[in-house]
């Protein structure tokens, strides 16, 4: 069975994750989805508000599993004995970042392949934080997060 972990942030989970995640399971039998849990990064959702709706998002699907990760992600893939990571790429300006994760990644744990997915024309303008800024000042944001994420950026922001 070929399983793989695509890790991230996910704070909140997009529109163009759930497309990466579709897709990644056009290639691999099993995916876990990683939040990291160690991040410097000022979060909205906490990690287990995080894991509680990605898992809302994919109840039923036995093929996905949510769960979060600390530390480096090379020693959490060597532990779970999975060898490949999936990660999206939306555009040439998110290639330099991600092709410096690969390398360390790659030193870290020879045999951790990084199989890369490119967004659709449809998600590629997706990101996480132009999600959050934008629901924070009343904008909407239905049509680029799952519908359990839309509820829950209402929830935080006042509205009904
Ligand atoms: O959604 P993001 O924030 O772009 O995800 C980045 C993530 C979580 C994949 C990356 O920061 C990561 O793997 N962090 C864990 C710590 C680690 O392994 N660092 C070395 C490679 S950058």
């Amino acid at each position: 069975m070929k399983r793989a972990v695509y890790p991230g942030s996910f704070d909140p989970f997009t529109n163009g994750h759930l497309d990466i995640v579709r897709r990644a399971l056009q290639v691999v039998d099993h995916l876990t989805i990683a939040v990291l849990r160690n991040t410097s990064k000022k979060n909205l959702l906490s990690p287990d508000e995080r894991v509680e709706l990605i898992s809302e998002v994919y109840a039923g699907e036995p093929r996905v599993e949510v769960t979060t990760f600390q530390g480096l992600l090379a020693d959490f893939c060597r532990k779970r004995d999975t060898r490949i990571v999936i990660r999206g790429l939306r555009a040439v300006s998110d290639f330099d970042y991600e092709h410096a994760i690969f390398l360390m990644n790659n030193k870290l744990f020879h045999d951790l392949e990084t199989i890369f997915l490119m967004s659709n024309s449809e998600h590629s303008f997706i990101s996480s934080s132009i999600v959050k800024e934008v629901s924070s000042l009343g904008g909407n944001v239905d049509d680029q997060v799952p519908p359990a994420v839309a509820r829950k950026l209402k929830e935080i922001h006042g509205r009904s």
